[in-house]
């Protein structure tokens, strides 16, 4: 299904386009022991700086999916002229074309929110190893959310819902997850500025017209939605 807001990443090729931005990624797969043999697959992965990160400094085998045409046409463009371990497929994380269990690590960066959340994380626990882990940074509500604002938020990010920090937990575990634990943001850590862009040359003006309200809603109402980063295991 469309979504604008994703339409507009994908044209402006913004990398760490999660809250906290790569600087929260180095931060928290910094504190993670991934191993070279591990097996780490980043879902909705864009145009790929954080499946990078991880081949560059563990050497470990990513897998990079994303179902968005533009995002793996620039995360394969990021790593044509490297020998770094990584597979980017173009694939729907709710439907994912690989057997059960065959990963160690699961990253997910704002991505559960954009799909359908509960068939998404059935899925992800399909494919993690009975052993493994996945870390997800995902937007919460930081209160109830009156109807009207859920809608704003909704139409605006093209979502279904905006979850609380509860809400997460009960959905992960119903799916399954029997440890979640919620990952301390550093308090040194200020969001970055965003310098991974690879621009489209073509932006059609609407996406342009998004930029802008998005930025209007954050200074609104950017107060009343937050973040968490949450690490799960099966057992
Ligand atoms: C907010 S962006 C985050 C991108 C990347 N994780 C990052 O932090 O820079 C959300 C990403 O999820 C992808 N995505 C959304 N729904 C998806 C789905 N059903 N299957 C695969 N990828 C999806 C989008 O195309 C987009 O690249």
């Amino acid at each position: 299904m469309a979504n604008a807001y994703l339409d507009l990443l994908a044209y402006f090729g913004i990398g760490g386009a999660h809250p906290g931005g790569f600087d929260l990624t180095q931060s928290i797969l910094g504190d993670e022991n991934i191993q070279r043999t591990e097996s780490v697959l980043d879902i909705g992965c864009g145009t790929g700086q954080t499946a990078a990160f991880l081949a560059e400094k563990f050497d470990c085998q990513v897998t990079a999916v994303d179902n968005h045409p533009i995002m793996i046409e620039k995360a394969k463009q990021r790593f044509a002229n490297t020998n770094f371990n990584v597979s980017v497929v173009e694939g729907d994380v709710q439907r994912l074309d690989f057997v059960d269990n065959s990963f160690d690590l699961i990253l997910a960066e704002s991505v559960i929110a954009f799909t359908s959340i509960s068939k998404t994380l059935n899925e992800l626990v399909r494919v993690l190893k009975s052993d493994g882990r996945m870390i997800m940074i995902e937007m919460t509500a930081e209160q109830t959310l009156s109807e009207e604002l859920q809608e704003k938020v909704c139409s605006l990010y093209g979502i279904q819902e905006v979850l609380t920090e509860v809400q997460w937990k009960s959905k992960l575990q119903e799916a399954g997850f029997t440890k979640v634990h919620i990952i301390n943001t550093p308090s040194e850590l200020t969001p970055s500025e965003i310098n991974d862009i690879n621009q489209s040359e073509n932006i059609h003006m609407d996406l342009f017209d998004l930029l802008d309200k998005h930025n209007h809603f954050l200074r609104q109402y950017g107060h009343l939605t937050g973040y968490r980063v949450f690490r799960c295991q099966l057992h």
